[in-house]
């Protein structure tokens, strides 16, 4: 088997915490679990949850799988301009600001001293052209990273993220949180900005692909029938997904899509899905359309869109991975 490729997991993961998507600890699973990937470290980043809590959450699944080795940093607590969007400044206030079903350990013992944004930039200068860094959450980090050490992004091998929607699927690839801006975009549309303009390999999970219609689902059935039994993850990953049962986007299907669990697939494998290289931009000022990601006319493609996957056939192939652990 070839080299694992060396990853970065960049993350909003709310493990067992009340009204959030729980698929960055699927993800996590994943990332893990994947023969073909190397897990350098886990940075988290405020979105699902504060990334404090969040870090707390990351190494509690990192305990279950016996992976405590791997480290996790703390990363930025707001948007590149110091604020929080108001929804989750307020939603912090409640559930989403503390430990929800799943007993999470101390900060202290769950994450390393180093601020997130240091570790990325530290880990990709040790490892010119070689670290992929998979942004499942906004991408204040990556795009603060980027500012503060110019060389991260020519020393980066690439990124693939979740974020944005570009219309191409007529019912879903729209916004989920505003009519037109999928949330991680739409969170720090000005980092996203940064990210997209920087020239670095990117790849682009969208709403577009991560929906019902391509069957990208956990279904309901499937959470439910979680064998607790079945490995050492496994009441790890039952109690996980119990809690998106309660989802703000459950709604949308008869189960969870997994949405950044695609990306991690994709880190691993790209013939998983398929791709068409688009000039995508990023509507920072608008006032109805912040958060956009728009596809652009008459300039060089700076995305590789994901634009076709077999939902169903990748979600059992994603299971059946993170059930090694
Ligand atoms: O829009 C989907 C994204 O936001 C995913 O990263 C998921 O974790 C949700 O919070
Ligand atoms: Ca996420």
């Amino acid at each position: 088997m070839s080299t694992p490729r060396k990853i970065i997991l960049d993350t909003d993961p709310g493990v067992g915490i009340r009204g959030t998507d729980a698929d960055d600890p699927i993800a996590l699973m994943l990332a893990l679990a994947d023969p073909r990937l190397e897990l350098l470290g886990v940075t988290t980043v405020f979105g699902n949850c504060p990334p404090a809590l969040g870090a707390r959450g990351a190494a509690a699944v990192l305990a279950a799988a016996g992976r405590s080795d791997v480290p996790v940093a703390v990363g930025m607590r707001t948007r590149l301009d110091g604020t929080l969007p108001g929804v989750l400044a307020e939603a912090y206030q409640g559930a989403r600001g503390e430990p929800g079903t799943i007993e999470l350990p101390d900060l202290a013992t769950a994450a390393v001293r180093e601020h997130a944004v240091d570790f990325l930039v530290d880990t990709v200068l040790t490892h010119p052209g070689e670290v992929t860094v998979v942004a499942i959450g906004p991408q204040t980090n990556l795009a603060m990273a980027m500012l503060k050490e110019p060389e991260v992004a020519a020393k980066l091998r690439s990124v693939v993220f979740m974020g944005g929607a570009l219309g191409l699927e007529s019912r879903y690839g729209r916004g989920n949180v505003t009519s037109v801006a999928e949330c991680n975009i739409w969170y720090d549309p000005r980092a996203a900005d940064i990210v997209f303009r920087s020239g670095v390999d990117l790849t682009m999970i969208s709403l577009d692909v991560t929906n019902p219609a391509t069957g990208l689902v956990l279904s309901e059935e499937t959470i439910r029938g979680i064998d607790r039994g079945a490995s050492r993850i496994a009441p790890m990953l039952a109690d996980v997904c119990a809690t998106y049962l309660d989802a703000p986007m459950f709604e949308w299907a008869d189960g969870c899509v997994l949405y950044d669990p695609l990306a991690v697939a994709v880190a691993a494998d790209p013939d998983v899905a398929s791709f068409a290289d688009m000039a995508v931009g990023v509507e920072t000022a608008g006032e109805l359309t912040a958060g956009q990601t728009v596809p652009l006319r008459g300039q060089d493609p700076n995305v590789h869109v994901c634009v076709g996957v077999d939902g169903p056939q990748v979600v059992d192939d994603i299971l059946r991975t993170i059930l090694t652990i």
